[in-house]
């Protein structure tokens, strides 16, 4: 299992040094319990502080109403498989009907919101997707970093589950039906976050 180094470090000083050895190793080790199960609940991704912070948004209406947690939860396809851009550029993207078709020309074809999609397919008209997240234009975001940071280049992290680093901006998208903001994504968000994981701290950074 692992634990942040950071964290374990910050536990051990609270911890240790208090003068009686034997009051203070037992306290080191009730601590070090307290760790590994805090870590146990996060262990999907190491080397990360993640914002608790969450919003409640409204459901966000659909053309089509996409059902998250069938596509990831229940039939286990890779958030990246869809936001295929997420690795690499600002935006994570949604999906062209094409790669929609890749699946729905077989699978479920009897209901009504497949039938709806192979007809926006056949008459080769776009799916309009509303927006759910939308920052406003003097802020400059960029998935590639974060994605890198905390997925690709980070040690111990397994791509598999790569949903739970998405989740710390996006909430627990693999559970849900319709599509809602969840997290704030406010300055203050930002900021904490990057705070917490040595982010970047200059206004420039995030306002160009
Ligand atoms: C089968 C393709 C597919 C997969 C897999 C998929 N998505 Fe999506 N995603 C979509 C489509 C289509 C939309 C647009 C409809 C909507 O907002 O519900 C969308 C919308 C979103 C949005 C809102 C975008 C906005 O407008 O702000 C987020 C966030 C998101 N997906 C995250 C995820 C995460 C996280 C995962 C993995 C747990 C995931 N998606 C897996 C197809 C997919
Ligand atoms: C990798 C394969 C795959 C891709 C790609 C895919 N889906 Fe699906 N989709 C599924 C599977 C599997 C189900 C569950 C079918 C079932 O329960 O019978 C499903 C179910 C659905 C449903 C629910 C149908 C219902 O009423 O029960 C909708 C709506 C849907 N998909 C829309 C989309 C859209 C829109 C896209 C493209 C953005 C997409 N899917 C891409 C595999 C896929
Ligand atoms: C550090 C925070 C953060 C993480 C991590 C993150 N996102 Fe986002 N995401 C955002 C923000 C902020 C926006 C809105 C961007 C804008 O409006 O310019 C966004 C927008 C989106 C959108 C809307 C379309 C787009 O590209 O702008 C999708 C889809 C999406 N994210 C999917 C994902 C997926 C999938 C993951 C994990 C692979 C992920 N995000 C990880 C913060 C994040
Ligand atoms: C999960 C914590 C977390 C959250 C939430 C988060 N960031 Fe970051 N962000 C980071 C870290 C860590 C880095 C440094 C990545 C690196 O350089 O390896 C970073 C890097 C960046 C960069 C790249 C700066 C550069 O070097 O070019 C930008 C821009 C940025 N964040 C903007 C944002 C904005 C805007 C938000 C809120 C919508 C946000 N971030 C939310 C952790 C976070
Ligand atoms: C990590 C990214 C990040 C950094 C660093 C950052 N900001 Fe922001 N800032 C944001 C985001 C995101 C918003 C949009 C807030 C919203 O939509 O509610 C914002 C909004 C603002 C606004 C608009 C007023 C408001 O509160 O909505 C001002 C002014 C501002 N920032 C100034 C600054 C200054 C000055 C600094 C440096 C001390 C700074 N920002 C550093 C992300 C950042």
């Amino acid at each position: 299992m692992f634990v942040s180094n950071k964290f374990l470090s910050k536990r051990r000083e609270k911890g240790v040094g208090q003068g009686k050895v034997s009051q203070s190793l037992a306290m080191f080790f009730l601590l070090l319990a307290s760790v590994f199960v805090i870590s146990a609940a996060q262990a999907e991704v190491p080397n990360a502080i993640p914002p608790t912070v969450t919003h409640s948004g409204e459901d966000v209406p659909q053309p089509i109403e996409f059902p998250h947690d069938v596509h990831t939860e229940e039939n286990g396809i890779n958030c990246l498989y869809c936001h295929t851009y997420a690795r690499r550029s600002p935006v994570a993207g949604i999906p062209p009907s094409s790669k929609c078709m890749g699946c729905h020309t077989i699978i479920a074809t009897d209901k009504p919101r497949i039938q709806k999609l192979t007809e926006y397919w056949e008459n080769n008209e776009p799916i309009l997707w509303n927006k759910v997240h939308d920052l406003p234009d003097f802020v400059h975001f960029t998935h590639e970093k974060h994605l890198q940071r905390f997925v690709f280049e980070n040690e111990g992290m397994d791509v598999e589950n790569v949903s739970e680093v998405c989740a710390f901006c996006h909430g627990d998208v693999k559970k849900r039906t319709v599509a809602k903001k969840v997290k704030p994504l406010n300055m203050g968000f930002c900021v904490r976050c990057h705070e917490a994981n040595d982010g970047p701290a200059d206004c420039w950074k995030c306002h160009k």
